[in-house]
């Protein structure tokens, strides 16, 4: 047990769980429904995250259940690996992200091949380590400026700031947009397009687009926010693109080997997924990290004196990333309890035989987790512990390569990766050493699953006077 570790988390498991083996290997199981019309829509509508957890501990790695289709959810390093890895070619993003697709439209996160390859080999180079080095300076400020906007004592809600935070970030590093109306503007109309799609893939019976209810209405408005935006700056950058270093400008002179680029209405959808994968998911992240700091004063303790240690009290650049080892474990293991991207469908192209000896027939849709994968006690014992000396080198040598996957595999892994892990570790380590923080009382903090896990109802945090050093 590392040193980090300290504070037992609620149990998202139930003390009336079954008893964890029975488990049967070479055979999807389907658990029983408690209705005989809707299936385990009633499970899963009441208690997803739970129900994933209860199932793959009850009845083991291949779970069989019906929602809208019948759906198989898969839990061992193995067959995560076979369906994003090896065999990715038998599946694709398939009916899950149908509504997606009408808000970022054929962009990185939705296309299916042969598309999304060309994209994703012209746009690979943007976000290549040492290309993103540049916007390490733009996080740094960005955190700076949020430090000296918060109350030297008082509540903030960390969730929503953190999402403020990042999606500023975003919209200067993406489209060199640094207007504070004009974010605020983009904040709005991500915030309505998302709502939108969640709402519409949870109601039973959707209707139409065009029937003019308030949530309709606010879809359209927001896509035709988000449009006008990010055409003008593309006809600006086409117009004039001399010394821009945004994101967008790299992937308007991306080329592919026959020197062909990509035409607006594919940018428009690109540069909108980046906004959209981007931002939520780091900011997310984020807020987990920082709430289980506030409960594992150890673990922050030592965070801290690694930031002192290694800044000595300077703001932090790209070049201490390096150094700073413990953070990004803080980082790694904060995800894991709370990976953004909890569930990662896909629907099977072709009849497909498992590792684990089950089969998945043709046309069903398919289900990973890396919410129930990282908390499985076989690689993570004592799972809902928080502790970060999961992932020194050597502890995490001896795990299987996909019994952790917040960032997913294959040809559609996340490309915002490198991003993502260099903008959370600038921030924390820009935040820590200036904010002192406790979790304010009074709140029942719990992770609730939308399009990704976000913190219901948000996470106050009581802010104090600045740390001492060390
Ligand atoms: C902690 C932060 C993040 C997490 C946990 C995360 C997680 C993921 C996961 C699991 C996938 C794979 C989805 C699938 O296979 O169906 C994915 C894909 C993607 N992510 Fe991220 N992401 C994060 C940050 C970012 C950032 C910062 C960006 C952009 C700047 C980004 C852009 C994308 C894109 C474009 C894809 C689609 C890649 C493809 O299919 O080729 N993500 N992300």
């Amino acid at each position: 047990m590392g040193s980090g570790a300290v504070r037992e988390l609620p149990s998202v498991a139930r003390s009336t769980d079954p008893p964890a083996p029975s488990i049967s290997r070479g055979e999807a199981v389907t658990p029983p429904a408690s209705s005989l019309l809707l299936g385990h829509v009633p499970e899963l509508r009441a208690d997803p995250l739970g129900a994933l957890l209860r199932w793959n501990r009850a009845y083991g790695d291949v779970v069989r259940v019906k929602a809208r289709h019948w759906t198989y959810i898969l839990n061992h390093p193995d067959d995560v690996k076979h369906v994003l890895v090896s065999h990715q070619s038998r599946y694709h993003k398939g009916e899950v992200l149908r509504l997606g697709r009408r808000v970022f439209g054929q962009g990185l996160l939705a296309s299916e091949e042969p598309l999304h390859l060309v994209q994703r080999h012209l746009m690979q180079p943007a976000f290549h380590r040492e290309t993103l080095r540049g916007y390490g300076e733009t996080m740094v400020a960005k955190t700076l400026e949020l430090v000296a906007r918060w109350p030297k004592e008082g509540e903030v809600d960390v969730a929503s700031e953190m999402m403020r935070l990042t999606l500023g970030i975003a919209a200067k590093t993406l489209f060199g947009l640094d207007d504070v109306a004009e974010t605020e503007a983009l904040a709005l109309a991500v915030d309505d397009a998302q709502q939108w799609i969640f709402l519409r893939q949870n109601s039973a019976v959707p209707l139409p687009d065009w029937v003019p209810t308030p949530v309709n209405f606010r879809y359209r408005r927001a896509v035709g926010v988000m449009d006008r935006l990010v055409y003008r700056i593309i006809q600006e950058r086409r117009r004039h693109h001399e010394g821009a270093t945004d994101l967008l400008t790299m992937l308007l002179e991306a080329r592919d080997e026959h020197g062909h680029g990509m035409e607006d209405a594919q940018l428009r959808d690109e540069a909108l997924t980046l906004l959209l994968a981007g931002h939520e998911t780091t900011a997310n992240g984020l807020s987990w990290t920082l709430y289980l700091l506030s409960k594992n004063p150890q673990a922050l303790a030592r965070t801290r004196s690694e930031l002192q240690e290694v800044l000595g009290g300077r703001t932090p650049t790209v070049a201490d990333l390096p150094r700073l080892r413990y953070t990004e474990m803080v980082f790694s293991e904060a995800i894991r309890l709370y990976p953004p991207a909890w569930i990662v469908p896909r629907e099977s192209i072709e009849e497909d035989p498992l590792p684990s000896g089950a089969t998945i027939p043709r046309g069903a849709q398919v289900v990973v987790s890396p919410w129930s994968m990282q908390r499985d006690r076989e690689y993570f014992p004592d799972p809902n512990r928080f502790d970060p000396e999961r992932f020194a080198p050597e502890v995490k040598e001896n795990r299987p390569a996909f019994a952790y996957y917040p960032f997913g595999g294959g040809t559609r892994r996340c490309i915002g990766e490198p991003f993502a892990k260099m903008e959370a570790s600038l921030i924390l380590a820009t935040l820590l050493p200036r904010v002192a923080f406790s979790l304010a009382e009074g709140q029942d903090v719990a992770p609730d699953p939308l399009v990704t896990l976000r913190p219901r109802g948000g996470i106050r945090l009581r802010l104090g006077p600045p740390p001492t050093a060390g």
